[in-house]
């Protein structure tokens, strides 16, 4: 997925590769560590995609005196890998949006704050990048947020739900959806998604499609709100698209695959907003390119609706509660993209396959952190068998040393509010067209017996999250 920006990035990294002179070996305190021969560079190619007006960071490195302020700060936040921002663990898997930035850049941004931050021979300056401005694709049919949200200068974050009528009226294929704040400075990130209009609660049968022996709970006990299940249950949450800052444009066309939008009814458009100092609106808008031709293969990106336990709530104090759950693929299928999400006490994720012979490959582990809805696409896609299991393994930490723990004395249910917690791996694969993604795997879900699985039912999404979100700025 994601080609463009890459391909533009890559650009921009040879280019300035190029011009860079060779690295010399730096010492703490170089003074001849200067801004435009020595760390423009290493700006352009790691920082500037968000550190630039407009983008979502909160200062511009796009020039000296933007910068130079900064300069101690960014020697804490490169050495801490603070920056940029990228929690997988090295030991696993090979990432195509993985940060470039080597150790020698890290040691030569130091020595320039260290050395009294020059500004250098001016000769020596890059050329600026022509950081792209408007739609980065051409796309066929754009949709817009109904209205104008506006954005106050302070408080909390929060997330919005706005519905739009589907511009498809029938199932249609694109080849890429492009999501377009028009003010990223304060757009956390953004989902889209075909609304579903019933509560799931679901009984799944693992590696069957009998009934579960594993009850699901009474309907109208979840999380103790009255819901009534109106239509067959679905065991997997499907997102069309999601949109990140830094991150490029969802583009399906490799190994011909395209998405398939189902037509009809509505989409919800979902953004999490940061109030970033200044009161501003926005109004993201999100452009579709239709696939030319029907596609070989289908890209889907899906979740399980939630791995945990509904029985078991988090205890009050846990610091480390494990979720364990176990997807069989029933259909062959290419992995190609992961994104962790879980609310305020996530801690981390880990993703492994495990061939029906047994071997086991890690694919991605990661620390999780509420702040980044980060995405990890896989270098190459990797192949996976029917009958490979991905095992998902996650931790919530719900005591107080967890900086975004509104409450370490509450106990936490699971469910769709921010208030609750979830356990949401969601995955990129690229399966036959024909198939159905509810039927690309089956489920077993922690908790539940050995060959049985039961998927948490979940209550509708309210519209509007009403819970104070933690803003960048106000946790550390
Ligand atoms: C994906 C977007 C992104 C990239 C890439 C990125 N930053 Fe940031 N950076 C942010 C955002 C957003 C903030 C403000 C919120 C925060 O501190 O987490 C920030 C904050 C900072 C801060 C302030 C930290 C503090 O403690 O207040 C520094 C310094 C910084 N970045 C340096 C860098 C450097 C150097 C690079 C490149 C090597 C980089 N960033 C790459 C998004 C990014």
């Amino acid at each position: 997925m994601v080609r463009l920006l890459i391909v533009f990035l890559l650009t921009t990294i040879t280019a300035s590769a190029m011009q860079l002179p060779s690295a010399p070996v730096i010492a703490a305190q170089d003074p001849t560590v200067s801004f435009n021969k020595d760390v423009l560079p290493i700006l352009q190619k790691n920082c500037q995609v968000c550190h630039r007006p407009g983008e979502v960071a909160p200062m511009s490195f796009l020039t000296y005196e933007g910068t130079r302020p900064w300069a101690k700060a960014i020697k804490e936040a490169v050495l801490s890998k603070k920056m940029p921002p990228w929690f997988a663990d090295p030991r696993y898997g090979d990432f195509r949006n993985e940060p470039k930035l080597t150790e020698t850049e890290i040691k030569t941004l130091a020595a320039w704050a260290d050395g009294g931050s020059p500004e250098g021979d001016a000769r020596d300056k890059l050329a600026p990048i022509d950081w792209p401005e408007g739609w980065r694709t051409k796309p066929d049919v754009i949709i817009s947020m109904p209205v104008r949200h506006n954005v106050p200068a302070k408080g909390s974050g929060e997330i919005k739900s706005f519905l739009v009528p589907n511009p498809f009226t029938q199932d249609t294929w694109v080849s890429s959806i492009e999501i377009r704040p028009t003010n990223p400075s304060v757009v956390h990130h953004v989902m889209l998604q075909v609304p579903e209009d019933t509560p799931k609660p679901a009984a799944y049968s693992w590696g069957a499609t009998s009934p579960s022996t594993c009850i699901p709970l009474p309907v109208n006990a979840v999380n103790g709100r009255n819901v009534q299940l109106t239509k067959p249950p679905k065991n997997f949450a499907i997102l069309e698209a999601v949109y990140v800052p830094g991150s490029p444009v969802t583009d399906f066309q490799f190994h011909d695959s395209a998405k398939l939008v189902p037509g009809g009814g509505n989409l919800r458009i979902e953004v999490h907003y940061t109030p970033n100092g200044k009161a501003v609106s926005d109004q993201t808008r999100i452009g579709f390119t239709l696939a030319k031709k029907p596609p070989q293969h289908r890209f889907v990106t899906l979740a399980p609706k939630s791995l945990a336990n509904p029985r078991k709530s988090i205890p009050p104090g846990e610091p480390d509660w494990e979720t364990r759950g176990e997807l069989e693929f029933a259909e062959d299928a290419q992995l190609v993209w992961l994104m962790p999400h879980m609310h305020l006490r996530g801690k981390d994720m880990t993703f492994t396959l495990v061939a029906p012979n047994g071997r086991e490959e890690t694919l991605l582990s990661a620390r999780f952190n509420f702040n980044w809805q980060l995405g990890y696409e896989l270098e190459e896609p990797v192949r996976v068998r029917k009958g490979t299991h991905l095992v998902v393994v996650a931790h919530h930490d719900n005591s107080a040393n967890n900086p975004y723990n509104p409450d370490p004395n509450k106990a936490v249910a699971w469910g769709n509010l921010t208030s609750d917690e979830m356990v949401l791996p969601w995955f990129g694969v690229i399966v036959d067209r024909n198939v159905d993604p509810e039927r690309i795997l089956s489920i077993r879900q922690d908790g539940c017996g050995i060959t049985d699985g039961v998927i948490a039912p979940l209550p509708v999404r309210a519209p509007t999250v009403p819970f104070p979100l933690p803003t960048r700025r106000n946790v550390k």
